[in-house]
């Protein structure tokens, strides 16, 4: 079989497509032949850079090293698929059925022809989703529900999503309208109707207004920043009394939220945090397409492209302000 594999590291010219061996289910796993799988920011971190500067950086030598899908792996972790073979063990799935998953401990990556994962990380395919839009649901939908859990989100509470666009935001703000929140979606003007179509109550353009210095804003009973964009202090102000902020991505952000959250709320019920390196659970997918069945939930592709054009989906993959997600075709 054929897998995309990271052959130098940080270099996006490394990434090839190159016969392997087909891996065969373990008694917990099933084979999967994969349809559509996903770009996410752990899949192209390293290579970023690249694109800027022509060059590895030797930190990102170093970090490669560390890195899952380093130099000799496989890259990627989310798809979609046909089960084609299962363990003896395995319970949920039989041949012929059509799944989404996301690797185990992202430690084998998906980007192949033929993928054997546990059933934990696996669950059947919504059926009114392609595969390509399937594909597109593990990672970041699973980092916007961790998040969204977290701040304890409920059904009539008032929401700020600070940048709802990309991967996770858009899912933030699709879960969060689907448990009956109302949303102020923090976006670009021109992606403004975008949002709206997606339940967004309220946009406000962060080119025009910075949201965290308006007087005339109201307060929120949870806020989920992506990226950050604000100090902490600032986002504290406009929680409620006994608001909740989750600080997801941005590392310098993550990390004081992380670190600061917890002392700056001392003596106030509000809590501010952030959620850490988002790892598959047991009930995590299931509770994903619980979501998407019992809602209008929907995936947006900003491109699918064929994963003999890797080099251009990763190219494409690491340009800012993409909205939703960026899949590739296995064909
Ligand atoms: N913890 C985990 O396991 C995990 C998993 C997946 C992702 N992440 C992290 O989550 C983060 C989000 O990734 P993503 O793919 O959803 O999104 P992204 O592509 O980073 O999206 C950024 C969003 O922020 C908006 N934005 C940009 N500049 C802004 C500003 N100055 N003020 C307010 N909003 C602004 C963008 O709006 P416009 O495009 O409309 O301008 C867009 O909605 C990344 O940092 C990623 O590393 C973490």
């Amino acid at each position: 079989m054929k897998a995309i594999f990271n052959t130098i590291a940080g270099d996006p010219h490394g990434i090839q497509i190159k016969e392997t061996t087909q891996p065969q289910p373990e008694d917990n796993q099933v084979l999967v032949q994969v349809a559509a799988v996903a770009l996410n920011v752990v899949d192209m971190t390293n290579f970023k850079n690249y694109y800027k500067t022509n060059s590895v950086k030797s930190q990102t030598k170093l970090l490669d090293k560390l890195y899952v899908h380093g130099e000799g792996k496989i890259l990627g972790a989310d798809f979609a698929g046909t089960v084609k073979k299962v363990g003896k063990n395995v319970r949920k799935f039989k041949i012929g059925d059509a799944v989404m998953g996301i690797s185990d401990d992202y430690l084998n990556g998906s980007w192949a022809e033929y993928i054997a994962f546990s059933e934990s990380n696996v669950v059947l395919k919504p059926e009114r989703l392609s595969f390509e839009e399937a594909a597109a649901i593990p990672t970041t939908g699973g980092t916007a529900l961790t998040a969204i859990e977290k701040a304890d989100i409920q059904s009539g509470q008032n929401i700020l999503i600070n940048g709802a666009t990309g991967g996770v935001g858009l899912y933030a703000l699709q879960i969060t309208k689907a448990l009956g929140a109302k949303v102020t979606a923090v976006v670009s003007g021109r992606n403004a109707e975008f949002v709206r179509k997606y339940g967004a109550d309220k946009v406000v353009d962060y080119h025009q207004v910075d949201i965290t210095q308006d007087k005339n804003e109201t307060t929120f009973d949870v806020i989920v920043a992506i990226n950050g964009y604000h100090p902490l202090y600032r986002y504290k102000k406009m929680l409620d009394k006994q608001g909740n902020y989750v600080a997801i991505g941005g590392v310098k952000q993550a990390i004081a939220a992380m670190l600061l959250g917890k002392i700056s709320t001392i003596g106030s019920q509000k809590q501010m945090g952030a959620i850490s390196l988002f790892s598959a659970r047991e009930d995590w997918l299931a509770n994903l397409q619980n979501i998407i069945n019992q809602s209008d939930f929907q995936p947006y592709l900003d491109r699918v492209f064929s994963w003999q054009d890797v080099d251009q989906a990763m190219a494409y993959g690491c340009t800012q302000h993409l909205k939703g997600k960026v899949v590739m075709k296995i064909d």
